[in-house]
């Protein structure tokens, strides 16, 4: 059994409900989990204690959260010798226009490259349009930069894009390296 570190930030919950997931299967293999969510001034645990860790986020206004990147800039030794994955969330990983998923991994890339951390496994997932828990401003906002692209504009109700096969790869990916670190 390995102790895991899976540290997120989330505005509006679906990187959050993308972390409960992989927590479950990392739980569903024996292994013990601490979730911690990553906020603007809150100080984030370090990740020395734990045999392996996983660092999510999603995309406002095309970047990941600034405390996410500073987790990673504070720890990146410690990150860059245990085995860490790192996952991305945005509606731009939904898009059925290739040059658009493009620029979802673009985040992941950006991120990666900013921080000069190497995790051994990334993913961009498609999050989810939350037009009921955005204010008013917000939904208008998401509605009409939606509706450029896209039919999914009613605002009375939410839309998840999220390929829950695909979370259950990227954290079966990274269990089996966990479980057989030092590879
Ligand atoms: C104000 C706002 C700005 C956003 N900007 C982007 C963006 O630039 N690119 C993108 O791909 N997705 C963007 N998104 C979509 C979010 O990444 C998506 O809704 C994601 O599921 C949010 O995850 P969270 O609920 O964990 O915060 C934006 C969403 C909101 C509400």
């Amino acid at each position: 059994m390995a102790r895991l570190l899976i540290l997120y930030a989330s505005r509006e919950g679906q990187t959050a409900r993308i972390v409960e997931r992989m927590a479950d299967i990392a739980r569903g293999r024996g292994h013990a989990v601490e979730i911690v969510r990553c906020r603007r001034f809150s100080v984030p645990p370090s990740p020395d204690p734990f045999a392996g860790v996983l660092v999510g986020g999603s995309i406002h206004l095309g970047r990941h959260e600034r405390s996410l990147e500073r987790f990673v800039a504070a720890h990146h030794d410690v990150l860059e010798r245990l085995p860490a994955g790192f996952f991305s969330v945005s509606l731009s990983a939904a898009s059925p226009r290739a040059e658009v998923r493009a620029a979802a991994q673009g985040y992941v890339d950006d991120f990666l490259q900013e921080t000069g951390w190497h995790p051994r496994v990334t993913a961009s997932f498609a999050g989810a349009l939350a037009y009921t828990r955005y204010g008013p401003l917000k939904r208008w906002f998401m509605r009409r930069v939606v509706a450029r692209h896209s039919d999914d504009t009613d605002t009375r109700r939410d839309y998840e894009y999220t390929d829950w096969e695909a979370v259950g790869c990227f954290a079966a990916a990274f269990l089996d390296r966990l479980e057989r670190w030092p590879e």
